[in-house]
C-alpha cells in the first residue's frame, strides 16, 4: 500500500531518520526493556499475527518474530528508507513478514482486520487528540476478539514537577548509554544538539503532540478496550495495553 499523503519526511525529517538509525539505542531509554515488555504483553494473543505500526527499523518485529517460528508480523511505516532498513533486518524471517507503506493518519490501511495484536513504538504522539481517539477505535476493529493492542510512546506530563523529572531521567539515561556504547559523549551531544529531549524544549514543537496517561487510558476505554493498563513507565516513556474482549 502506498502513502496517499505527502512524504513522511515533511515532519519526521531525513536528519531524524539518520540520527535515529545511529543513536536510537541511546536516545530511547531502556530500549531493550521496552521492546521486551511490548512483546511480553503479546505472549497470549489468539492469532500470532501482529501489525507493527510505524515500525522504523523493525526492532519490535524482530523481537516478536524471534520468539516463535509461528509468529507473523506486518510492518507498516511511511518512510521508504525506514522500510528498507526493516526489510533488511527482517529478511531472515522470510514470508512471515509483510510490508505496508502508509501514513499513520491515513485510514486506508485500517480496512485490514484479523490481527491478534497491534504494537507500536514512538509514533502515535505525532497524532493529535482526535487522531489518537480515531486510531484506537480503528485498531480495535482490526483485532480479532481477545486481540491485544500495545503502545510504547512519549507521554505528556501532568505537572511541571513530573515534566522536570522525566526530562532529567531521560538525559541521565542517555548520558549513561552514550558512555557505554560510544565510550563518551558522542550520542549525548547529538541528543542535546538536536533538542531530542521533549521534556526540556523551550518552544512548543508542532510535530510532537504527546497526550497524558489519563487521556490515553480514557480514550482506549472509550474505544472499547478492556484491561487497559500502563505496564511500564520511565523518563516520560510509557507502555500502554488494552484487550478487545468482544467482537
Ligand atoms: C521514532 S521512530 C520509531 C521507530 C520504531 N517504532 C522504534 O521504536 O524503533 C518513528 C517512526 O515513525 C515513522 N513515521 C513518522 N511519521 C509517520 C507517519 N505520519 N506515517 C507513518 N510513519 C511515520 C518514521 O518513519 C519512523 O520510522
Amino acid at each position: 500500500m502506498e502513502m496517499s499523503g505527502g512524504p513522511v519526511e515533511d515532519g519526521w525529517r531525513m536528519s531524524d531518520t539518520e540520527l535515529f538509525s545511529r543513536y536510537g539505542d541511546v536516545f530511547v531509554p531502556r530500549r531493550r526493556e521496552q521492546v521486551s515488555a511490548v512483546c511480553d504483553l503479546l505472549a497470549d494473543i489468539p492469532v500470532p499475527h501482529v501489525l507493527d505500526l510505524c515500525c522504523g527499523e523493525g526492532l519490535l518485529a524482530e523481537e516478536y518474530l524471534g520468539r516463535s517460528d509461528g509468529h507473523r508480523v506486518t510492518v507498516l511505516d511511511g518512510s521508504a528508507e525506514m522500510l528498507e532498513l526493516a526489510t533488511k533486518r527482517l529478511r531472515r524471517f522470510g514470508d512471515r513478514v509483510s510490508v505496508v507503506r502508509a501514513d499513520i493518519s491515513n485510514r486506508d490501511w485500517r480496512r485490514e482486520s484479523g490481527y491478534g495484536g497491534v504494537m507500536t513504538s514512538l509514533a502515535v504522539h505525532h497524532l493529535d487528540g482526535p487522531g489518537k481517539r480515531e486510531l484506537y477505535r480503528d485498531i480495535r476493529r482490526m483485532l480479532v476478539p481477545g486481540g491485544v493492542f500495545v503502545m510504547a510512546d512519549l507521554i505528556e506530563p501532568a505537572s511541571a514537577v513530573t515534566r522536570k523529572l522525566a526530562g532529567d531521567h531521560w538525559r541521565q539515561a542517555v548520558a549513561a548509554e552514550s558512555a557505554a556504547r560510544f565510550g563518551g559523549d558522542e550520542a549525548l551531544d547529538a541528543f542535546e544538539r538536536s533538542e531530542w529531549n521533549y521534556y526540556r524544549l523551550t518552544e512548543p514543537d508542532p510535530y510532537d503532540k504527546p497526550s497524558s496517561i489519563a487521556e490515553h487510558v480514557d480514550w482506549l476505554r472509550e474505544a472499547g478496550f478492556a484491561d487497559v493498563d500502563v505496564a511500564w513507565l520511565f523518563a516520560g516513556h510509557a507502555v500502554f495495553t488494552g484487550t478487545k474482549k468482544t467482537a
